[in-house]
C-alpha cells in the first residue's frame, strides 16, 4: 500500500504504561522448579512487570497508555475518530475494552473496538487503522496494544510462566495534509488457524484437544508448544522482514530500526543473522519486561521515541508473531 497518496499519515504521538510492580528470575525461582541462569540463557528474561490485579488490568493501563500518546500529540481524546485496542487479555469482551476507554477519557462517538491477534495484535491494529484513514473519513485514530499476561498465566507451571510480563504502548495516528509522503509504504497481516494448538487459552475441557489433555495448565491458563513457537517464529521473522523489505525495494541501510515483537532474545537473534540486521537497529527490552504480547511492539516503539532514535524521514519497521498462529509486518516513513 502506497503512502502517496493526498494526504501522509504521521504518527503523531506515542505512549506507554507498564505496572510498578516487577517480578524478577529470583522471585520466580522461590515459585517453581527454576533458575535465574535456565530461563536468562532460553530467553534472554531477567525481569517482568506484573499487574496488582486489585487496582490495575489491561484496561487501566490501556488507557494510561493512550493517554499519554495523546499527552504527546497535544491532542484531546475528542479528537480521535476511532479507538482500537489489541489484546487477548480483556477483562470483558462485552463492553470492549476500547469502548470503556472512550467512555472514560471522552472520545464518544468515536468508533470503538477490541481486536484479538495476539502478539501480532498491535502490527494488526496500526494495518488496519492506516487502511481506515486511507478509505476515509477517519482522520485521527488511537491504536493501542496491551496485554497483562499474568492474568491468563498458571503460576504453578514453568514452562510458560517464565516468559511473559503486562505492559501497554499507544500509538495515536493522524492525517499529515502537508506531507503525502509519510505514513504506511507496505503492511501485510497473515494467519494459520491450523496452528492454534501451539498457543491457546481453553476455558472448557472440551476445548483442549485430545493430544494436550494431560496438560496440567489450569483452565482460563495459557498453553504453549514452545518448540514449535520457536520454529515457526525463526522462519516466520526472516519471511516477513525479507517480503517488507523486497517489496518496498528498501534495504536493511534504509531502515533506521525494526521493531519487533519481544517473544524470546534467541528467536530475535536467529532473524538478526539471517537477515543481516544490526545489533543497534534491533531495540531489545525482553530483559526487563519479559514478552508483553500486544503490549510488546508499542512499548519498543515508545521508548525508541522517547530516546530520541526515531526522526522525522526515517523509515521503520514493525514485526510481530503470535497466537492463531498470526503474524503482520508494517514498513513506515515517518
Ligand atoms: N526452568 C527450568 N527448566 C525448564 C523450564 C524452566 N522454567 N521450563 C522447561 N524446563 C525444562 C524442561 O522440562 C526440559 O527438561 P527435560 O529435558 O528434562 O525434559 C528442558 O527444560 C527443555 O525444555 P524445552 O521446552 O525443550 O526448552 P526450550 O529450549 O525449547 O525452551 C522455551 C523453552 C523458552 C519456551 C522455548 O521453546 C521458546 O522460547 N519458545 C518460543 C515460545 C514463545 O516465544 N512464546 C511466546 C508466545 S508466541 C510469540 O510471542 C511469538
Amino acid at each position: 500500500m502506497s503512502g502517496s497518496g493526498a494526504f501522509g499519515i504521521r504518527l503523531a504521538g506515542v505512549g506507554s504504561a507498564v505496572p510498578d510492580k516487577v517480578l524478577t528470575n529470583t522471585d520466580l525461582e522461590k515459585m517453581m522448579d527454576t533458575t535465574d541462569e535456565w530461563i536468562v540463557q532460553r530467553t534472554g528474561i531477567r525481569e517482568r512487570r506484573i499487574v496488582d490485579p486489585s487496582r490495575e488490568g489491561t484496561y487501566t493501563l490501556s488507557r494510561d497508555a493512550l493517554r499519554r500518546a495523546l499527552d504527546d500529540a497535544k491532542m484531546k481524546a475528542s479528537d480521535l475518530d476511532q479507538i482500537i485496542v489489541a489484546t487477548v487479555t480483556a477483562e470483558m469482551t462485552c463492553p470492549s475494552t476500547a469502548c470503556r476507554i472512550s467512555d472514560e477519557l471522552g472520545a464518544t462517538p468515536a468508533g470503538a473496538f477490541d481486536l484479538v491477534a495476539a502478539c501480532s495484535g498491535c502490527v494488526y491494529g496500526l494495518n488496519v487503522a492506516q487502511a481506515m484513514m486511507r478509505a476515509g473519513p477517519s482522520r485521527a485514530i488511537g491504536v493501542i496494544g496491551c496485554d497483562a499476561m499474568s492474568t491468563v498465566i498458571d503460576y504453578g507451571e514453568r514452562s510458560v510462566s517464565i516468559l511473559f510480563g503486562d505492559a501497554a504502548g499507544a500509538v495515536v495516528l493522524t492525517r499529515d495534509e502537508q506531507d503525502p509522503t509519510v505514513g504506511c509504504l507496505y503492511q501485510s497481516i497473515g494467519a494459520d488457524g491450523s496452528l492454534w494448538e501451539a498457543l491457546y487459552m481453553p476455558r472448557r475441557c472440551n476445548e483442549i484437544p485430545a493430544g494436550d489433555q494431560d496438560n496440567p495448565i489450569k483452565l482460563g491458563c495459557l498453553r504453549m508448544n514452545g518448540r514449535e513457537i520457536y520454529r515457526f517464529a525463526v522462519k516466520k521473522f526472516k519471511d516477513v522482514i525479507g517480503e517488507a523489505l523486497e517489496a518496498t525495494g528498501l534495504s536493511v541501510d534504509d531502515i533506521s530500526q525494526f521493531i519487533c515483537h519481544q517473544s524470546n532474545v534467541r528467536i530475535i537473534d536467529a532473524a538478526k543473522q539471517k537477515l543481516g540486521l544490526p545489533d543497534d537497529k534491533v531495540h531489545i527490552n525482553i530483559d526487563r519486561y519479559g514478552n508483553s504480547s500486544a503490549g510488546s511492539v508499542p512499548l519498543c516503539l515508545d521508548e525508541l521515541w522517547r530516546a530520541g532514535k526515531i526522526r522525522r524521514g526515517d523509515h521503520i519497521l514493525f514485526a510481530a508473531l503470535g497466537g492463531g498462529l498470526t503474524w503482520a509486518v508494517s514498513v513506515w516513513k515517518v
